[in-house]
């Protein structure tokens, strides 16, 4: 697997793919890689000649007070899951190559869908997102870009930033990949201490639950998201930031739960904010 620092060694080993008439799928992450990235990785490799993943841990999508300096990083760990998947190039720069100093230059979805469910707490979250994915595409120019639906309105966010930018790229949803227990594979699980870890089983507990009154035929929003609710709140250890029912390309609430549904949630377990979701009728 060839490790690239710089965007320059991206463009030329690309450009030597594309004379070749081989095609290239993305799979950007933040590193710290579980099996929910090799998920992508796999997508990545059955759907392309040639696999290109980032590793990178994006400031710009990181208010002051989150946890940037936190954000667990192992790159030798990366680079052994990569190349058992079959990744042919890691893009592994640094700040100071992917952000010129004093950038100013922003990728903003200007309107409320950003702001909902993760926007209202993480307000400069999906610019930040928007911005370092556009930056991966212009370097990489990829056919097809790999996202998890861990993250269901940042898959949304981009495909509608891609559809309104004209980018040429296919965008591929996967689905959530869990513990054994349950527990949706996220970087941030890290955190937990053994107790909350056993506390964070109430979010994917209430996604199954979600999933098997919608399953029963149940559509009333309300219903839905109460269980859920009432699930969570009897969790000492869990703080609820939202669960929310809305529509899965709007992000706008829904009173009727219909196909394309998003029932999403974000979960403070002790201080670490956990997101988990499902879609009525599957992700398409
Ligand atoms: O989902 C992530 O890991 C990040 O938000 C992404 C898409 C790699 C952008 O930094």
């Amino acid at each position: 697997m060839i490790i690239a620092k710089t965007v320059r060694e991206v463009r030329e080993q690309v450009a030597e793919w594309r004379r070749e008439g081989l095609s290239v799928g993305l799979v950007p992450t933040m590193g710290y890689l579980h099996e929910g990235h090799a998920s992508l990785v796999d997508r990545a490799r059955a759907m392309c000649d040639r696999v290109v993943a980032s590793d990178f841990v994006n400031p710009t999508q990181f208010a002051p007070n989150e946890d940037l300096e936190a954000y667990p990083r192992d790159f030798e760990h990366d680079c052994n899951l990569l190349e058992e998947h079959g990744c042919d190039m890691v893009f592994y720069p640094s700040v100071e190559e992917m952000y010129v100093p004093n950038a100013a230059t922003y990728v903003e979805i200007q309107d409320e869908m950003p702001k909902q469910l993760c926007g209202k707490t993480r307000p400069i979250h999906f610019r930040g997102v928007c911005t370092v994915v556009s930056k991966l595409f212009n370097i990489v120019q990829p056919d097809r870009a790999f996202f998890g639906q861990k993250d269901a309105q940042q898959l949304a966010v981009i495909r509608r930033m891609v559809r309104e930018l004209s980018y040429g790229i296919e965008i591929v949803g996967c689905p959530i990949v869990r513990e054994s227990d349950g527990l949706a594979k996220s970087s941030r699980n890290t955190y937990l201490s053994p107790e909350e870890r056993t506390a964070a089983l109430v979010l994917s507990k209430a996604v199954f639950r979600g999933e098997e009154l919608v399953g029963s035929g149940v559509v009333d929003a309300k219903r839905v998201v109460d269980e859920m609710t009432a699930l969570i709140s009897a969790e000492p250890l869990a703080r609820i930031d939202y669960v929310s029912a809305v529509d899965g390309v709007t992000m706008q609430p829904v009173e009727v739960i219909t196909d394309g549904t998003l029932v999403a949630m974000a979960v403070y377990i002790g201080k670490t904010r956990l997101i988990d979701n499902f879609i009525a009728g599957g992700l398409k």
